[in-house]
């Protein structure tokens, strides 16, 4: 993230703060504030994005060998908090279990074989706003912690270039980040909220 994102998230967090839940109280923390702003905050889209993926139920589309992993998220109205976007195209990408993109690469997904995009695809929030995906734990490539990155985008909001963070060491980019619950089976990801900035 630049000086300059995090300057705008800031503000951001500022001019939207009244709307953070009420639930969270006065004791909240910087990490549950920035977990809870809104809209959600933009982050890199790195080197791998891959455009136009296939619908999937599984990013690990070839059987890849890990620990798998249920990801399962929401994505809101930045302006209307409790309101869910239905319909919303959430596209994913992470690493496999050994801390590889496929490809290792950029463009869109007709520049490829089908076989060689893998641990990436789109999915389509129900009309509640929720997704659900199955996956693979990412592994940490250096020097990066574990992560997820997403494109997010629906009709009549700004498209959302954003990550989500696993597991990650303390002090390190504590926002949008959610433990991976390790005692289901399969492994539940709860992804943080994401809110959607109306356009
Ligand atoms: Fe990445």
């Amino acid at each position: 993230m630049t000086d300059e994102s995090k300057v705008t998230g800031r503000r951001r967090f500022l001019q939207y703060a009244a709307m953070v839940p009420a639930s969270l109280g006065l004791s909240v923390t910087w990490a549950e504030a920035e977990e809870a702003m809104v809209p959600t905050a933009r982050d890199m889209e790195g080197p791998f994005y891959i455009s136009n993926t296939p619908v999937v139920t599984n990013l690990n589309r070839f059987g890849k060998t890990g620990e798998p992993m249920r990801i399962a998220g929401r994505v809101m109205n930045a302006a209307s908090p409790e309101t869910p976007v239905p319909g919303a195209r959430l596209e994913l990408w992470q690493t496999d279990g050994r801390g590889r993109y496929h490809p290792q690469d950029k463009g869109d997904y007709r520049d490829f074989r089908d076989d060689q995009i893998d641990m990436r695809g789109t999915v389509i929030a129900d009309s509640e706003g929720r997704f659900e995906v199955m996956s693979l734990f990412p592994a940490e490539y250096w020097p990066r912690p574990s992560h997820i990155h997403y494109w997010v985008r629906a009709e009549g909001f700004r498209p959302l270039v954003t990550q989500h963070y696993l597991d990650t060491r303390p002090g390190n980019r504590p926002h949008r980040t959610a433990r991976v619950i390790r005692t289901q089976k399969p492994a539940l990801y709860p992804a943080p909220t994401i809110y959607l900035e109306p356009a």
